[in-house]
């Protein structure tokens, strides 16, 4: 498979480079020009501690007796045709949670990126480190994201079809535009961009549609900005605003980690402390940028409280790289800190 990350290092030195991501880019002319300036010069630091990050271990709500226990993942990303591997420290991370929510961010296809190099592409390869790391069956892979529509309809539906007679379950589309978790959670996804014209996922606009007052419902958000540390003010205030709304939000896209943040009762207008974390990052990506190889992990649990409410109790979440082990194998795993805070 052709690699295709290094399009990202190289496009700023050819014209006719830029001139084609200029037409291709689903952003505006000064939104394209900082993605390359991040990517060339690495994240940004702008809206430095607009949001601080929650340690790696608190409680968010007293008393939840735990039901359920959900690991969260980010972007899994195009390999450009490198082995994906999954050390132990984050199988054990997972190892007593009963779900896994993923968003899968590339099409599984041997076609030809027809001059888009942008186009995120998997071989089915990637589908032995999830089954490794998790059991299909409770796998909720996510597709409502920006490359959806990086090969069209019958691409992706393609490729769709592959990830489920695997066992994987799938949400994000407008088929099925939220997973259901066990009785009592449901799992809301919606993108705020998509590179090429997709009719077929759920828009972000559009995942209150999708809440349930019967549930506890995370909206599994894509959104933000690529390699911008902390999120824009807009973000911030949009992610205030659905928190009064829906019970935790657990977002992606910005390929680098961002906080994760609490907002307390009384601020949310509800009688629980929410989750709100902004940006998990990669949880894997060949790429020769190292700035694109970092993600996290979440774990949280959600259960009954003393009034027969479900809430948030415990929350845990990691740093992780994604990073080359040998010539054909990269590795995911566990990290003490986060190079770029
Ligand atoms: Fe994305």
């Amino acid at each position: 498979m052709k690699r295709t990350a290094h399009f990202i290092k190289t496009i700023p030195l050819s014209p006719i480079g830029i001139y084609n991501a200029l037409k291709n880019s689903p952003f505006s002319f000064k939104e394209t020009l900082g993605y390359f300036i991040r990517n060339s010069y690495g994240p940004s630091y702008k809206n430095k501690d607009i949001v601080k990050y929650n340690p790696q271990s608190f409680c968010l709500n007293d008393n939840v007796v735990p039901g359920y226990r959900v690991a969260f993942i980010g972007d899994i990303m195009d390999m450009a045709g490198k082995n994906e591997t999954v050390s132990e420290s984050i199988k054990e991370f997972v190892l007593d949670c009963d779900y896994l929510v993923g968003n899968f961010e590339a099409t599984i296809t041997d076609a030809d990126n027809k001059g888009y190099p942008l186009a995120q592409r998997h071989s089915i390869q990637i589908l032995e480190p999830l089954t490794e790391l998790f059991e299909p069956d409770r796998t909720f892979l996510n597709f409502a994201n920006n490359h959806a529509g990086d090969f069209g309809h019958k691409g992706f539906s393609d490729s769709l079809a592959k990830i489920e007679s695997k066992g994987f379950q799938t949400f994000g589309t407008v088929q099925k535009p939220f997973a259901e978790i066990g009785d009592d959670i449901r799992v809301v996804a919606g993108t705020t961009i998509s590179n090429r014209d997709c009719d077929y996922i759920v828009k972000l606009e559009d995942a209150d549609t999708y809440y349930t007052p019967d549930k506890f419902n995370v909206l599994y958000p894509h959104w933000g900005y690529d390699l911008e540390l902390f999120p824009r003010p807009a973000t911030v205030t949009l992610a205030k605003n659905l928190i009064n709304e829906f019970d935790a939000i657990i977002g992606h896209h910005a390929h680098i980690p961002q906080a994760v943040t609490s907002i307390n009762s009384e601020e949310n207008g509800s009688d629980a402390n929410k989750l709100i974390a902004y940006g998990l990052g990669d949880f894997c990506i060949w790429e020769e940028l190292k700035h694109y190889l970092y993600g996290m992990v979440m774990k949280v649990d959600i259960g009954l409280n003393s009034q027969e409410k479900w809430q948030m109790g415990q929350v845990e979440w990691r740093f992780i790289t994604c990073q080359e082990k040998t010539d054909t194998e990269w590795e995911t795993k566990i990290i003490d800190t986060f190079p770029y805070l």
